[in-house]
Parts: structure tokens; sequence; C-alpha cells
């Protein structure tokens, strides 16, 4: 067991700030001390096998990114980057935690998806690791492998109101599996657009000649979220199942979540940092370049999909993480490759696979939400590491810097600067990257995971299985 002092940096969590020391000894966080405190009069510095000095930088609990797709099977292709690429690259960016979704496709055993996951994800992670289960295709069968869940340490399962033929559960569907999550416990997630009317709008737009990416984003319209966040929070009102809605981008989305929780219901928001500063004015081709028009939007279309600035859905994002509307920022990394990936929809929007990948950019652009004052450093902390423990069940061992937590820590320098893009700071397994030349305030400096150290210096010291499986408890977020 070695042991680690972190020294001069002043210590965030999301309720406060102040200058402290932070011992670790082997995987744990042992001692939060006053600066420069000598423990039973010894020096501390110098008894340690290693410190690391954190003067005038932040000391913060590592990023937990609850929301990503490693090798997800989806559009025809396979999500580029694999448990070990997305991990690395989570690390890089100070995110230690990462929790996938494990899928069950239509007419398969829930445990047969579940272990295929396990498989693709054991002993190549980079840092720890757990899982929400997709339920693909609720049935008698599904539904009976949900109560077996929380003993494979699980507790959040997601439905899709979206992709009909592929992951979509109708009104019914999600009836049942609300009861059966609400007797269980489990947090029900959704992607909730009108996956339905949206195909025949896809289908419509198409047939008009309307094939440029761009149109992915007209075909998903702010009225199929609204619309399914509605539904969704009616059916969870009615079977009193907690429910967290995923990947919110429609400024009415988010009022709808907030008139629930308004009603004192358990009803939580996730947004992603795509929703936060990019836009279907993107896709458009602000450049004025029609290539920009033509396919190189393909990089941006993801679903809930990129909305228009000028109706103010970035403003209502920012405003709803704020207000607590929204509870947490995740990226919904999906990352996909323009060669032989995003390419199979040149011609046709709806033949492009959905996603972006952001795992590794996720602390950084948040933090310019602190940058321009946004949100409070406090609230960035909250939004992507401790609120993300709490809501899936890892609070305590995640998510703080306190003794007897996992010693997952981020030296993060206020002064430095982050370059963004393919050739400079990218490790995750995608071609392009949707964030190419943003340039960003603050740095990922130390990287420490269970007590290891992964990212120093500029290098990467982990190690594919140093990730662990996390067994996940009950959320610990209801009111
Ligand atoms: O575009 C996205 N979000 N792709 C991943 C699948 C999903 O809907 O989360
Ligand atoms: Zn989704
Ligand atoms: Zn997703
Ligand atoms: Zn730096």
């Amino acid at each position: 067991m070695s042991t680690l002092l972190i020294t001069g940096g002043t210590v965030v969590s999301s309720t406060g700030r102040s200058r402290a020391d932070v011992l670790v000894d082997g995987e744990r966080i042992v001692a939060v001390l006053e600066p420069g405190s000598n423990l039973l009069g010894t020096d501390l510095a110098a008894s340690v096998d290693r410190v690391v000095d954190a003067t005038g930088k932040y000391v913060i609990p590592g990023g937990i990114d609850a929301h990503t797709h490693m090798q997800l099977p989806f559009g025809g292709t396979e999500a580029s980057d694999t448990f070990e690429t997305g991990t690395t690259a989570a690390a890089w960016g100070g995110t230690t935690s990462i929790i996938d979704f494990a899928v069950q496709k239509t007419g398969e055993a829930v445990e047969t998806g579940l272990e295929a996951w396990h498989e693709k994800a054991r002993g190549n992670c980079a840092v720890d690791y757990g899982f929400h289960q997709i339920i693909g295709g609720v049935d008698e069968q599904s539904l009976k492998a949900m109560e077996t869940l929380l003993d494979e340490g699980i507790s959040s399962y997601k439905l899709f109101m979206a992709y009909p033929g592929v992951f979509y559960s109708d009104d019914a569907q999600i009836l049942k599996a609300m009861q059966k999550a609400a007797e269980l416990g489990l947090l029900t997630m959704m992607h909730a657009e009108n996956g339905p009317a949206i195909d025949v709008l896809a289908q419509q737009l198409h047939d008009q000649g309307k094939t440029t990416p761009y149109f992915h984003g007209i075909a998903r319209a702010w009225q199929m979220e609204e619309e399914a966040t509605h539904r969704a929070i009616m059916l969870a009102d009615l079977t009193e199942s907690p429910l967290y809605v995923v990947h919110v981008s429609a400024k009415q989305a988010v009022d709808q979540i907030a008139a629930a929780r308004d009603r004192g219901r358990n009803v939580f928001g996730e947004t992603c940092p795509q929703y936060l500063y990019l836009s279907l004015e993107e896709q458009l081709g602000a450049t004025g370049d029609p290539a920009w028009g033509e396919f190189e939007g393909a990089k941006w279309v993801c679903s809930t999909p990129l909305r228009s600035r000028a109706e103010g859905h970035q403003d209502a994002m920012w405003q709803g993480l704020r207000t607590n509307d929204l509870q947490m920022v995740s990226t919904d990394h999906c990352p996909f490759c323009m060669k032989d990936q995003k390419e199979l929809g040149r011609g046709d929007f709806r033949a492009i696979p959905n996603g972006i990948g952001s795992v590794e950019h996720r602390l950084d652009l948040m933090y310019q939400g602190v940058v321009t004052g946004e949100i409070t450093l406090e609230r960035w902390v909250e939004l992507t590491s401790t609120t993300p423990a709490r809501m899936f069940g890892l609070h305590g061992t995640k998510g703080v810097i306190a003794p007897g937590a996992d010693a997952d820590i981020v030296v993060y320098d206020p002064a430095g600067h982050t370059s963004i893009g393919v050739g400079k700071t990218h490790h995750m397994n995608m071609d392009h990257s949707a964030w190419e030349g943003y340039e960003v305030d603050g740095h990922v400096d130390v990287v420490v995971s269970r007590g290891s150290v992964l990212v120093s210096d500029g290098e990467f010291h982990g190690r594919a299985g140093h990730g662990r499986y996390l067994k996940r408890g009950l959320t610990q977020y209801l009111v």
C-alpha cells in the first residue's frame, strides 16, 4: 500500500471550498487536513511515498460520467470506442468512473445482454465502471429479470420512447416496466422522444429530398421531446416510479420536468455538453460553406438532436442546471467515426448513426460554465461528480473528497489551458471531434483513481484492467 499527499490546493466540494491537504493511503482517502499539517508530529510530506503539489489548483472528486455507450451496436455499426479506449480517454479528462448502458436487445434474455456487456468491459477498463440496464424488449421474461438487477449491482434501467423497431417501448410496456421498477426501487431512465411520429416526419422530409444531416434535427422537433417527456412523467406519476430523463435538450422538456418537481415528484433531468454549447445552426452551416450544409453536419447528429440557439434551448439548459430542475451533466458518449460509420448516412440522414463523443471533455467543457459565470465552482463539482454518485447509488464511495471515500481525485489547474481537437487533446477512438477548435480555460493536471495516479505531467500512467466493476446501490436522491 502506498501513501500519497496532495498539498497546497483548494479542495472543492458541492457545498464549499477550503484550502486543505488530502492524505491517501492505498485506495482510500484517509484524511483531509489543515494545509501543512503534521500528523502526530511527523513531517507528513517527508513520510509519504508521493507528494502532489496542488498549489494554486483545485482538488476535486473524480468525475462520474453516468451516460456512456462504449461498443454500442447501433445503426448497422458499433460505437467506435472500446471500453479500453473510451475509459482511457475518460481518465485523460478527469473522469474516474463511467456508467455504461448494458443492452438487452428485443428477443434476447436480459441476463444474456448483461453478460455480453461484462465480457466487453471486464479487464479492459482504465477507470471504474458500472452499468445501467437497457430493457429493449419489455415482456414477461424481461420484467421477471428486472428482479435480479439489484443483486447484479444495477439500480437503474433505461427505456426508449424513440427508435421503433430497435429499442422502442410502447406505453403499455412502459407502464408495466415502471410498475415493476416502483416495486423494486429501481430508477427508470427514459429516452423521451416520440419515436413513431419522428419516423413519419423523417420519411416525409426524405421524400421531399431533404436528406442532409440538418434535417435529422428538423424531424426530431422539440414538440416530440416535450410530448414524450410529459407522457413519461404522467406514467411515472401514476406508477409512483422515480424517473430520470436522459439527454434533455428542449427547453419545453425542462419546463415539464420543473412542473413535476414543483409538484414534489421524483423526476430528474440530465443534459449534456452538446446541448449547452452546440446548436442546429452549426449543422446548417454557420460558415456559409455549403459543405457544412451537406455532410459535415453528420458529426453532430445525435438524439435528442442539437436545437436552435435562436429558440433559446441552450440558455434554458444552463438555467435548469442553476435551478436544479436539471441535476446532472453526462456526455451520452456515443462515438462514431465519419469514415465508414457516419458515412453510412450520406444521402439519407436517417442512416447516420446517432451519437457524439465527449467523454474526454466533460470536466473542461463544464468548467467553462464557471469561467463564464453560468454556474458556481461548487455546482460544477456537484453536476459532474457528487450528484451522479448520489443519483446512482455510489454516494460515500465516490463523488466526495472525504475520509473513507475512494481516492478518486482530480487536480484541476484554473490557470491552465486546453485545446480540444484531433491531434491535440484527443484520446477517443474517433477520426474527428465534435469539439474541434474549442480552446478552453482550465486543465486537468493530475488524475488519481483509487490511489493510483493515472495522469500526471501530461503522461498517461494507467492501464486497462485497473478499472473495477461498480456494484451500485439504490438511488440516494429521492425526496
Ligand atoms: O445519439 C445518441 N444519443 N446515441 C446514443 C443512443 C441514445 O439514444 O442514448
Ligand atoms: Zn437515448
Ligand atoms: Zn445515450
Ligand atoms: Zn496544466
